[in-house]
């Protein structure tokens, strides 16, 4: 009787040994997110007519009980803002007179206004260029900065749910296309960003620039506003795989300090910026940013159309982010730079170990395991056979 028993329990022990190793490989390709938003798209909402010098593009992404707003506009300095609701009903209403007037707030806000959970936005204040003679890629001999919200910039061109705004500076052009998503993915051209139905996507394109010295390099400043828990701070997470942004291993996040590890919103991206407008590995350079310092709200006001339109009061936050490190070719190599950023609701997305990544850990644990479970097989079979002769023996 106590034969048979010792058997399954060998049996069982090397089954779920095989289960665990293998349950524990696929695991890792789950974790999929199966939200998906309903997208609608709207440029200037209820103006009676487009706004002489500026276009506001009203991105809704409506999920199973909230709404994302996303707002682009190009009064001013070029800015991205995001509000997330409680209900799926939420509407964007805009006063033009007073938009367009730069002088007033409350020219836009959200009905019912109770619904509004959280809202942030982005803008891209200063484009920054410095004359690196020796090098070393440090900032310094700074030239005059280009204010964004003094540039020229185009009407916005959609196609579907992405929108390009294009600002002539430095007789280039420095271009942001924005794409909100119905659900999760990843971008197609590198740095192949992943993001879900709660992120949208901004690439940053500096194309044809004419540099301002023999050896230019540009930086790029940002400021963040946020009703109550503005991004303050930058963290930067390691990763093991770089199968989709070859080697990167590293995530930058900036986000709220307040509110412990659930952020309401979030600005990712990958320290990598790419050198040609169809990048391939050889065409990276690596970026930097400074650490965020508070910046006068009332200066965020001033630079941006919607930031005064919509938030009364609010803290802001800037960083800089610096393309090249010492030795790395200068702007005018290829007198290009293409930079791609997230900015989203709640949890940041992140990259889970990919198929390839975990064929080959499950092979590499596999094998040992398959070993081990054949060994521990044929140890069984040898006591069975061992404890049948005894038992007859008896
Ligand atoms: C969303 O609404 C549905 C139906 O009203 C409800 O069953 C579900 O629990 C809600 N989900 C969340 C996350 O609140
Ligand atoms: C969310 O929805 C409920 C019910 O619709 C509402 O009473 C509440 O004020 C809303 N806002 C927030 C921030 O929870
Ligand atoms: C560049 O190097 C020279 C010689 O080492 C030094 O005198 C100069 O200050 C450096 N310039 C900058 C901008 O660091
Ligand atoms: C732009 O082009 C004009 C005319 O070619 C030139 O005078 C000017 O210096 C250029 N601007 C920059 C920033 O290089
Ligand atoms: C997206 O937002 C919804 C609503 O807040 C939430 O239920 C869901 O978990 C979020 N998904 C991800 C991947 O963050
Ligand atoms: C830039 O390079 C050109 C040609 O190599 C040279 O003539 C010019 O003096 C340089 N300009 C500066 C500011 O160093
Ligand atoms: C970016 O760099 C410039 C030049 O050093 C500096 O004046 C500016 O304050 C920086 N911006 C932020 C937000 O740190």
């Amino acid at each position: 009787m106590a034969a048979p028993e010792r058997n399954k329990r060998c049996g069982a022990s090397s089954a779920l040994l095989l289960f665990s190793v293998f349950g524990s490989s696929l695991g890792l390709f789950s974790g999929g997110d199966a939200l998906k938003r309903k997208l609608s798209v709207e440029i200037n909402p209820g103006a009676p007519a487009p706004p002489p010098d500026f276009d506001l593009l009203h991105v809704r992404a409506v999920g199973d009980n909230d709404t994302l707003h996303f707002l682009l506009c190009s009064q001013g300095a070029p800015t991205l803002l995001l509000v997330h609701t409680n209900t799926t009903a939420s509407a964007i209403k805009v006063n033009w007179t007073q938009l367009e007037d730069r002088n007033h707030d409350g020219g836009l806000w959200v009905e019912p206004e109770s619904s509004v959970l959280y809202s942030t936005a982005l803008i891209f204040s200063r484009l920054l260029e410095y004359d690196d003679t020796n090098n070393t890629a440090e900032p310094s001999d700074f030239l005059p900065p280009y204010d964004l919200q003094d540039a020229v910039w185009s009407r916005l061109n959609l196609s579907g749910p992405d929108a390009l705004l294009c600002g002539a500076v430095a007789n280039g052009s420095v271009c942001l296309q924005l794409s909100v998503f119905e659900m999760e993915g990843r971008g197609l051209s590198l740095p192949r960003l992943l993001h879900t139905a709660n992120s949208s996507q901004l690439s940053v394109k500096l194309d044809g620039l004419s540099p301002r010295s023999n050896h230019s390099r540009f930086l790029l400043e940002l400021q963040t506003v946020g009703g109550a828990y503005p991004p303050s701070k930058v963290e930067t997470r390691q990763s093991i795989d770089d199968e989709f942004t070859p080697a990167i291993f590293k995530v930058s996040l900036w986000v709220p300090s307040a509110n412990g590890p659930d952020v309401p919103a979030f600005l990712q991206w990958k320290p990598v910026a790419y050198r040609q407008p169809d990048p391939t590995l050889e065409d990276a350079t690596p970026c930097r940013n400074s650490a965020p310092l508070p910046q006068s709200s009332e200066g965020a006001a001033v630079t941006s159309g919607l930031i005064r339109g919509f938030f009364t009061q609010t803290e802001a936050f800037g960083l800089n982010v610096s393309f090249g490190l010492a030795g790395d070719p200068f702007y005018h190599s290829t007198g290009f730079l293409h930079w791609t950023l997230l900015l989203g609701s709640g949890s940041p997305p992140v990259d889970s170990l990919s198929p390839l990544v975990v064929s080959v850990m499950a092979f590499g644990l596999g094998m040992p395991t398959l070993l081990l479970l054949i060994g521990g097989i044929y140890v069984c079979v040898r006591k069975r056979a061992a404890t049948v002769v005894y038992e007859q023996i008896n």
